[in-house]
């Protein structure tokens, strides 16, 4: 596996390899990998000649009270993984070296950004899209690989290939979750013993959630209320339950056709997101 920190040496590096007719899959992320992002890797390593990690905390999308400084970084720990997981290219870039003066030009969503995370987290998605904007053009994958535990930002990346004619195919990768349910995710190591047992919840209001669809239960309130009254038991704080159409993100009030149910719960260092996307025919 090779390490680079320039742009232009990594955009270098696979413009020879396109040029012998190789495919690049992408996946990008913040480090800290977790299963959820070796999962990505290996669907990316079975479909693709090159696999190209991106490892980069983006500033741009933080808010000034958010976990920026604080986000788990351990890169020595992410290489072994990488290598592990077959990648052939970590791209490892300073903030300096994405951003080496205050961006002139950023990236605005428009749609799909005043609810879920998109509300509690103003000009997140903004940052989401300019840094993933920034990472397609110098990689330019046949290929990218996204969580579908952050859906929202799926759906997100979705209108941002379609508007701006990215030539790269969405690959949306399912949610990996521990063995009893819990979504796996970076912010997990900040839970203490007592939220980690706590936090089970979260998916299992989930479950509850399809099995009262399954059985009939379409009215979005009461399912909504059912949920809200699993998590009141835990001590997390909760910041939004709400069941939206997929991937239009937009409210209903009655079950029907493809739609998310979206969950985020804070404890007191982490707030854990999951959902469920699923679809009545
Ligand atoms: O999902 C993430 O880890 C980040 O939002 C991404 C897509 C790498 C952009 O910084």
């Amino acid at each position: 596996m090779k390490i680079i920190k320039s742009s232009k040496a990594l955009y270098d590096e696979l413009n020879s390899l396109k040029i012998n007719g190789k495919s690049i899959g992408f996946v990008p992320t913040m480090g800290y990998l977790h299963e959820g992002h070796i999962e990505l890797i290996k669907q990316a390593r079975v479909q693709n000649d090159i696999v190209v990690l991106s490892i980069f905390v983006n500033p741009l999308q933080f808010g000034p009270n958010e976990d920026f400084d604080t986000y788990p970084r351990d890169i020595d720990r992410d290489e072994s993984i990488a290598v592990e997981s077959g990648v052939d290219f970590l791209f490892y870039p300073s903030v300096d070296e994405m951003y080496p003066s205050k961006p002139t030009v950023t990236a605005v969503v428009n749609d799909k950004t005043n609810v879920l995370c998109g509300k509690m987290r103003p000009g997140h998605f903004d940052g989401v899209v300019t840094v993933v904007t920034k990472l397609f053009n110098i990689v330019q994958p046949q290929r990218a690989y996204f969580g579908l535990k952050d859906a929202q930002q799926v759906a997100v990346i979705h209108s941002l290939i379609s508007d701006f004619n990215f030539p790269i195919e969405l690959v949306e990768v399912p949610t990996v979750r521990e063995k009893d349910g819990l979504a796996k995710s970076s912010r997990n190591v900040f839970l203490d013993a007592n939220e980690r047992i706590e936090a089970v919840e979260i998916s299992r209001s989930l479950n509850m959630a399809k099995n009262m669809i399954d059985n009939g239960q379409y009215n979005t309130s009461v399912i909504k209320d059912e949920i809200n009254k699993s998590l009141n038991k835990t001590s997390g704080k909760i910041d939004y339950v709400e069941i939206y159409s997929y991937p239009e993100l937009k409210e209903i009030n009655h079950i029907e056709g493809k739609f998310i149910i979206a969950i985020a719960l804070k404890f007191s260092k982490a707030r854990l997101i999951d959902n469920l996307i699923y679809s009545l025919n």
